[in-house]
């Protein structure tokens, strides 16, 4: 009898703790969260990001970069997607997206096939995430997995795009910080630099750059002044990784060794400063810039997701429910 009350006690304590990690472990993320709901998910995605990336190779870095700037701001929760509207303010007017930021169109599509698929149950910011790294591979760099179960936000912040979405004319110190915040050390930072081995810029990105700064080949900033005037011609582009545009590799490390990046926030990861030889190593071993890309890219993709009943799935990536 003297076990009784303990033995009880016991279970109510155990049935408390069992709830507990219940609640706690289905709002995580995981792997199968779309296994039964909505079984093709995945495979809808990776199809229609290889048919854009196809048409246009652009497209793979302009994917990978959307969700860099989702989560970057108040986590991944496909806030960037939403259109401002009279009584709305998102982020796709904030300074690093405004004219810049590209392949909505990629992701409405996707949502199209996948509410058609699976009404109401795959997420925008699953979306994103799944597109960023199926767009990577489309272009030959690592895979990763991508754990799912993001929902998606009811609010936006064009402050918060503004001010955690480090800006072209930065420092290394700057860099280190923006990415610091987010919980990234600055070898996670320079590895996530390495996106800029796809993609383009605008010359208002990399103008003060070709004009004014030092430590750039001058052959290489020569070949850039034709399509990058002193004034004017904003919204002309140039490859961030003039080698291979196309191609996810790691030849971006190797140009900032001839002091060939683009952008002036580019060159600081190689200018005799600590993060010089973080590019060394990069330069030298890709797969160690694969490995550790795909490492930080599974990190940056668990920025505070909302799960359980947290957010909202969206029926229409660009506006909320
Ligand atoms: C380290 C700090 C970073 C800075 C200062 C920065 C800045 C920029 C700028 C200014 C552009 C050109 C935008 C334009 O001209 O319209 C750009 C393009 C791009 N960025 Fe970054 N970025 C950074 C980190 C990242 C990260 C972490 C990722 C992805 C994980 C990323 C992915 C890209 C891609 C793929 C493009 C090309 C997009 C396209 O062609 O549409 N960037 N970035
Ligand atoms: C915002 O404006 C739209 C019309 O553009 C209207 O339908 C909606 O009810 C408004 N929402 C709020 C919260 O005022
Ligand atoms: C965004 O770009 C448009 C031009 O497409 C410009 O008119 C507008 O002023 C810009 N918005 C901000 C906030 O910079
Ligand atoms: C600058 O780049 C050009 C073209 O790739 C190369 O021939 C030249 O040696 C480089 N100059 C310096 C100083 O590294």
């Amino acid at each position: 009898m003297k076990t009784t009350m303990p033995s009880s006690l016991h279970n109510v304590a155990g049935l408390i703790l069992f709830s507990l990690l219940f609640t706690v472990s289905s709002a995580q993320l995981s792997a199968n969260f779309y296994s039964s709901s909505c079984p093709n998910a995945l495979s809808i995605i990776k199809s229609a990001v290889n048919s854009a990336v196809q048409s246009e190779a652009r497209m793979g870095a302009s994917l990978l970069r959307l969700h860099f700037h989702d989560c970057f701001v108040n986590g991944c929760d496909a806030s960037v997607l939403l259109d401002d509207t009279a009584n709305f303010t998102g982020e796709k007017t904030a300074g690093p997206n405004n004219n810049s930021l590209r392949g909505f169109n990629v992701i409405d599509n996707i949502k199209t096939q996948l509410e058609s698929s699976c009404a109401g149950v795959v997420s925008c910011a699953d979306i994103v995430a799944v597109a960023a790294r199926d767009s990577v591979v489309a272009l030959g760099g690592p895979s990763w997995n991508v754990v799912v179960g993001r929902r998606d936000s009811t609010t936006a912040s064009l402050s918060g795009a503004n001010s955690n979405i480090p800006g072209p004319t930065s420092s290394l110190s700057q860099l280190i910080s923006s990415f610091s915040n987010k919980g990234f050390s600055a070898r996670e930072m320079v590895a996530l630099s390495g996106s800029h081995t796809i993609g383009q810029a605008r010359c208002a990105t990399f103008r003060n750059r070709i004009y004014n700064d030092a430590n750039i080949n001058s052959t290489f900033a020569t070949s850039l002044k034709g399509n990058c005037p002193q004034s004017g011609g904003n919204n002309n582009l140039a490859p961030l990784d003039v080698v291979t545009p196309t191609s996810f590799d790691n030849n971006y490390f190797k140009n900032l060794q001839s002091q060939k990046g683009l952008l002036h926030s580019d060159q600081e990861l190689f200018n005799g400063g600590s993060a010089d030889s973080i590019v060394n190593t990069y330069s030298s071993n890709p797969s160690t810039f694969a490995s550790d890309f795909a490492n930080a890219m599974v990190k940056m993709g668990n920025l505070s997701p909302l799960t359980g009943s947290n957010g909202q799935i969206r029926k229409n990536c660009r506006k909320t429910n």
